[in-house]
């Protein structure tokens, strides 16, 4: 397994994040436990800083926080002059009660309701990323009665098919996201921008996928991009100051992964952006990115305790865990791989191939198929690292398994930032009705 961020094997062989003992966070805070290294989620976000804005001051690094979406996360993403991209009412709200900077905030979303979009022009976010025609209609005339005139983006759909898996592709025409480029539906929708006054146009908006590892479908959308906005002068003498070429940037989960460094990508998209200036002769336009999964997927590690043990002489030998697609759905829908180590046995051969499997009630609930590990037994504890993204976020109470809790490690303290749910919390909101209830069965 590889170490990521401030990973280290202490000398009781345990794996240690952010200088805490895994196994005795383990212990103390029970599992399954999301941990999050918050030195290796401070550096990342440095360093995207360090590569895309620090040379060009106007650009700015906004953190999806669909990813992982948490209050405390928020508070961080602020500190570190990250701005932060919403896509729902929920995700808004968590901006808004941890005093998130509003003007740092986008606001995405295929299918924002009016109330949203309410919500959106009255805590005044910086950017609403218009989506389709309907939207923009909406939009207007709800700045209209509010009098606002927000600032927007026109989501484009590039027509740019990204090498993920199909689920997390979104720059192909075929996508529920955004003005198609390629069919003229961009262009009208640009022009159409003169019918609503109240809306301030800034730019154009796109992302082609997600754990995308080419560099050349970054420039190559760049490309395609930046001559949009110069289709856009020619054809309605506007001069768009943005240009936001969303997130997707691939992580290291297994040694399949080949993920290229922030500086690379920094590099393929601002060399394109630049040579397109220069050549179109254009004002050198504010880049936005949007990573999401690239920022927190590595800082997560999901800590499980080993339950059951079972060997199909011949076939397989079963390592079951006490979660499972509930907490992390990406194996099951994505068919994700994952690494793993045994926290408690950190220097012992991985020398027995298993499959690790969660505890509900589905036989698709597999986290990783064939994975050499140390001799498992019951209770040890399984760390599954690159659990930070796309895990809490998409987490279910299927089989009614309560969500777990997630801690942020740093410089051996551990702080607790959300708790683990409870049966109580499960039942909270279910009712029943009146007349199903008081009758002995
Ligand atoms: N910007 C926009 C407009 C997006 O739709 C997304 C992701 C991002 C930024 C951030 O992308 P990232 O840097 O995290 O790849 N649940 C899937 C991923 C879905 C991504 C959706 N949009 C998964 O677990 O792989």
């Amino acid at each position: 397994m590889k170490l990521h961020g401030t990973m280290t094997v202490n000398s009781r062989g345990h794996l240690e994040i952010g200088g805490c003992d895994t196994v005795s966070l383990a212990g103390e805070f029970g599992t399954p436990l999301i941990v999050l290294d918050e030195a290796l989620i401070r550096e990342t976000c440095r360093q995207y800083i360090e590569a895309f804005v620090k040379p060009y001051p106007g650009n700015q690094v906004v953190y999806a926080s669909k990813a992982f979406s948490s209050p405390a996360f928020c508070r961080i993403m602020a500190e570190e002059g990250v701005g932060l991209d919403v896509v729902s009412g929920g995700e808004l709200y968590f901006a808004i009660m941890s005093h998130f900077p509003a003007k740092n905030i986008f606001f995405h979303g295929n299918n924002k309701s009016p109330a949203e979009l309410e919500m959106a022009l009255s805590h005044q976010v910086g950017y609403i990323v218009v989506d389709n025609a309907d939207e923009l209609k909406m939009l207007n005339s709800l700045a209209a009665s509010l009098g606002v005139k927000p600032a927007v983006l026109l989501r484009i759909t590039p027509g740019v098919e990204a090498h993920t898996h199909e689920y997390i592709q979104t720059g192909q025409i075929d996508s529920k996201f955004g003005f198609t480029l390629p069919n003229g539906q961009a262009l009208a929708a640009v022009k159409s921008l003169a019918d609503y006054p109240c809306l301030d146009f800034k730019g154009v908006h796109c992302h082609i996928g997600s754990q995308v590892f080419e560099m050349d479908s970054y420039a190559h959308t760049a490309r395609i991009m930046f001559e949009f906005l110069v289709q856009i002068r020619q054809e309605t003498g506007i001069v768009c100051p943005i240009l936001n070429l969303g997130g997707g940037f691939g992580i290291y989960y297994t040694a399949e992964d080949r993920p290229a460094t922030i500086e690379d990508y920094a590099a393929a998209v601002m060399d394109t952006v630049k040579e397109c200036a220069g050549k179109y002769n254009y004002p050198l336009p504010r880049v936005i990115i949007e990573p999401g999964r690239s920022i927190i997927g590595n800082a997560g590690t999901t800590l499980y305790t080993v339950g059951t043990i079972k060997t199909i002489p011949g076939f397989r030998k079963y390592v079951a865990v006490d979660g499972g697609m509930a907490d992390n759905i990406r194996p099951s829908l994505y068919q994700a791989k994952y690494e793993a180590a045994i926290a408690n046995k950190m220097n012992l051969p991985a020398e027995v191939t298993v499959s690790v499997t969660g505890k509900c009630c589905e036989s698709g609930d597999m986290l990783i198929w064939d994975i050499e590990l140390p001799q498992a037994e019951r209770g040890d504890i399984l760390a599954v690292p690159s659990t930070g993204a796309y895990s809490y976020a998409m987490a279910s109470n299927y089989n009614n398994l309560a969500r777990p809790a997630v801690v942020l490690v740093r410089e051996g303290k551990a702080d607790l930032i959300i708790e683990r749910e409870s049966y109580e919390d499960l039942i909270r909101k279910h009712k029943i009705p009146a007349r199903l209830q008081g009758r002995n069965l």
